[in-house]
């Protein structure tokens, strides 16, 4: 088992991932579990997959589960399911020092850690996240939220997990799109500031998607440790170092919006192709060279990720992308910080991008053949 601390100061907690850890949560959530019963929310689908399996584990070890089941997909992160999960947890007279088990994906942990934060004005919580962008990404750090009618996680709070139990198992019953998806977190931290892990990315990334077990638990817990680095360093995205996880996100985020937050492109799509638009306006600013902007591009495409803009048939020019980012929660007194390269391995924060050279540069990624 690979157990990755999580360094936060005043709330420190572990992430630990091995294959079969699902079911073994009851022996791993005991300590932190005061009483003979545990609240669980999740989705229709992790429920039909895990349900039984974490219910039989709780029992093994003596306490009795209750499950709140929502439906699954990116409108359950609403304020009525919010409203719903807050009166559920009241209802079962949930106390500040429980800790709630939120058992799913990115949406399931979203929501359920932001019940917890303010539930009785803040309880525990435990992730189990079920999907490969909730074990690399959304279950570290505390970064937890809803979607309103203005945007994507607008409204939300810092609110760190107890403990994180990450299982690859959970992997090999999702959709292959879904693991890719999350695959492009994981190239994230190799551009991020790892040079040699987007090179074991390169090696070893078709593997990992075709189901082999060690692969994949290397890069959950090198992502896991890599993401753990970072927000010990800067926990509330204050200083300037957790907004390097956000590499991609912009592009990625107005190519969401442009498709309607839909099937169409999902998040860790728009990340893939927010990677490489990333990579490749950099190389137009003369930050980095063309050729590791297209070595960034050959990955992301070979494994079968978006990694050009007509790959997408939208129907819209550059201007209408760049605008999409003036809703970015990111803005600041009127300047959008962007993250970009100055290699593979070397993305830094720009808070001089204009978004006349971004409208731009989409224009000549639309009109790319
Ligand atoms: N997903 C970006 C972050 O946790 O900061």
């Amino acid at each position: 088992m690979a157990v990755i601390p999580v360094a936060i100061a005043g709330a420190p907690y572990e992430v630990r991932i091995e294959a079969g850890v699902l079911a073994r949560a009851g022996e791993h959530c005991r300590p932190f579990i005061r009483k003979n019963h545990v609240l669980v929310i999740t989705d229709h689908n992790v429920a039909a997959k895990w349900r039984q399996t974490a219910t039989e584990s709780f029992a093994s070890v003596g306490i009795r589960s209750e499950w709140l089941v929502l439906p699954a997909g990116e409108s359950t992160k609403s304020w009525d399911h919010l409203a719903q999960v807050i009166d559920w947890l009241l209802d079962q007279e949930v106390e500040r020092k429980d800790k709630i088990i939120a058992l799913g994906g990115g949406v399931i942990g979203d929501l359920t850690g932001f019940a917890a934060s303010i539930v009785k004005r803040g309880c525990g919580f435990i992730q189990i996240p079920t999907t490969l962008l909730a074990q690399v990404d959304s279950s570290v750090g505390g970064k937890t939220a809803i979607n309103t009618r203005a945007g994507k996680n607008l409204v939300g709070a810092f609110h760190q997990p107890a403990l994180v139990l990450a299982d690859p198992l959970a992997l090999n019953t999702l959709p292959l799109r879904d693991v890719r998806a999350g695959y492009a977190e994981v190239v994230k931290y190799g551009l991020i500031d790892n040079a040699a892990f987007f090179e074991w990315c390169e090696a070893n990334g078709a593997k990992l998607l075709a189901g082999d077990q060690a692969a994949r638990e290397y890069a959950i817990a090198h992502s896991v440790a890599a993401k753990a680095r970072i927000v010990a360093a800067d926990e509330k995205e204050t200083a300037g170092v957790r907004a390097l996880l956000n590499l991609g996100h912009t592009f990625g985020h107005a190519l969401e919006a442009e498709t309607g937050f839909s099937e169409r492109l999902l998040h860790g799509e728009g990340v893939a192709l927010g990677m490489v638009l990333a990579a490749r306006f950099s190389a137009r600013q003369g930050l980095m060279t063309g050729q590791d902007a297209e070595r960034v591009a050959a990955h992301i495409g070979t494994v079968g990720l978006p990694a050009s803009l007509p790959a997408l048939a939208l129907n819209c020019d550059g201007r209408r992308l760049a605008d999409h980012m003036l809703h970015d929660k990111k803005m600041d007194a009127g300047t959008l910080p962007f993250l970009l390269m100055r290699g593979i391995g070397q993305t830094f924060l720009a808070t001089d991008t204009d978004l006349n050279e971004i409208a731009a540069f989409l224009d000549e990624e639309l009109a790319r053949t």
